[in-house]
């Protein structure tokens, strides 16, 4: 699913150069979520640990995609929450390890340049092509919305016009976005093809793993289920949540062998236990009946503290920093808009699409006789 070279350049590091001559050609790789809330253990595990480990790689872009957003929650509520619930996940991604120094993060809705970019790749892409995409169709499910609103219909291509605005190369999201990653390639061949080279086919980088199970043991954790450690949670809370996690249902007694495959007590030990011996031994006694799940439970708070108490001290220094977040994300969008400026007027001179507008006010200054 890795792209194949693209035969437009990618865009080079704008006016950063330390001189004249050609600056280096810098891989810019965007990603992102739409702004419903904090963080929590499923995120991290699902992509935030992904994008600290690639983001010094590239010249890495954040967006808070408050328009996709809208296109399954637009009540006025929900758009007041945009402000916080964009900060918090800010703040969660830089305490748990994201560098501000190596990141763009910016507002969609303060980029108005890439609602034209998606209009004008639109005319590019099929209805029939955009039902297809398997995605669509449960997130309006999962908004109570029985028929297709036409924006979510959109939202590959929305998707597409905001990696384009930006000339990604590198897009790292999981399984749910690849068919909308795989739209934009689609999108930026058709361009390039009908209208000339424009655009890099950005690549999709795979974030391959299996989703974090809830604290109920149900397969995902998610915020609207309600089974969710949040980066952000206080440690008593942390412990409470342990304390009450879904376990092996056949085990009544310490003294019952129990199953560690798809146990979600394990699965997290596995993903967050820094001491893979004592993960190692925990195991081997669980399926021998020789420890209680009380035991099993305590060391994976224990565990779970050594990674978070860091995170969570990073998170308060980070927020008694005033207007660090917003100085950021405003920065940030700035920085986006000329961006995406700068590609929308590329667009628009490939497709001819200043010309007529620029042959009336020829002909307009054209004394009239
Ligand atoms: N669709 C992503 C989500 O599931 C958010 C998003 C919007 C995005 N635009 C993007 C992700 C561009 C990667 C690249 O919330």
């Amino acid at each position: 699913m890795t792209a194949p070279a693209s035969t437009a350049p990618a865009r080079t590091a704008p006016r950063a150069g330390p001189g004249p001559g050609p600056s280096p050609v810098v891989p810019r790789m965007l990603t992102g979520d739409r702004p419903t809330g904090r963080l929590h253990l499923g995120h991290y595990a699902g992509s935030l640990a992904n994008r600290i480990r690639l983001h010094r790689q590239y010249e890495s872009f954040f967006i808070i995609a408050d328009l996709h957003m809208l296109t399954t929650k637009n009540s006025p509520q929900d758009i007041a929450a945009v402000g916080r619930n964009a900060t918090d996940m800010v703040l969660d991604s830089l305490a748990a390890g994201l560098d501000p120094g190596h990141c763009v993060f910016y507002l969609q809705s303060g980029v108005p340049e890439i609602a034209e970019i998606s209009l004008l790749l639109s005319s590019l892409v099929t209805v029939p092509r955009l039902q297809r995409v398997p995605s669509l169709k449960e997130m309006a499910g999962h908004a109570g919305q029985g028929e297709m609103p036409l924006a979510l219909l959109g939202y590959p291509v929305l998707q597409a016009a905001d990696i384009l605005a930006v000339m990604a190369t590198a897009v790292p999201v999981g399984r749910d976005n690849a068919a909308h990653v795989e739209v934009t390639r689609e999108l930026a061949r058709r361009f390039n093809r009908r209208y000339g080279e424009v655009f890099p086919v950005p690549a999709l980088v795979p974030a391959d793993v299996p989703s974090l199970p809830g604290i109920d043991g149900r397969a995902k954790m998610s915020k609207s289920l309600g089974n969710a450690i949040y980066l952000s949670d206080p440690p008593a809370e942390v412990a409470a949540k342990v304390r009450r996690m879904y376990t092996d249902p056949a085990r009544t007694t310490a003294g019952v062998p129990g199953t560690v495959e798809g146990n979600p007590v394990f699965v997290y030990h596995d993903v967050f236990n820094d001491r893979p011996g004592e993960v190692a031994e925990l195991k081997a006694r669980y399926r021998a009946g020789t420890v209680g799940d009380a035991e099993v439970k305590q060391q994976l708070g224990a565990a779970l503290e050594r990674f978070l108490g860091p995170v969570r001290a990073r998170r308060a220094r980070l927020a008694a920093d005033e207007g660090l977040v917003a100085g950021l994300i405003v920065a940030g969008t700035e920085r986006t808009r000329r961006e995406a400026a700068r590609t929308l007027a590329e667009m628009r001179a490939a497709m001819g699409l200043g010309a007529a507008l620029a042959g009336f006010r020829r002909a307009a200054r054209t004394p009239a006789r």
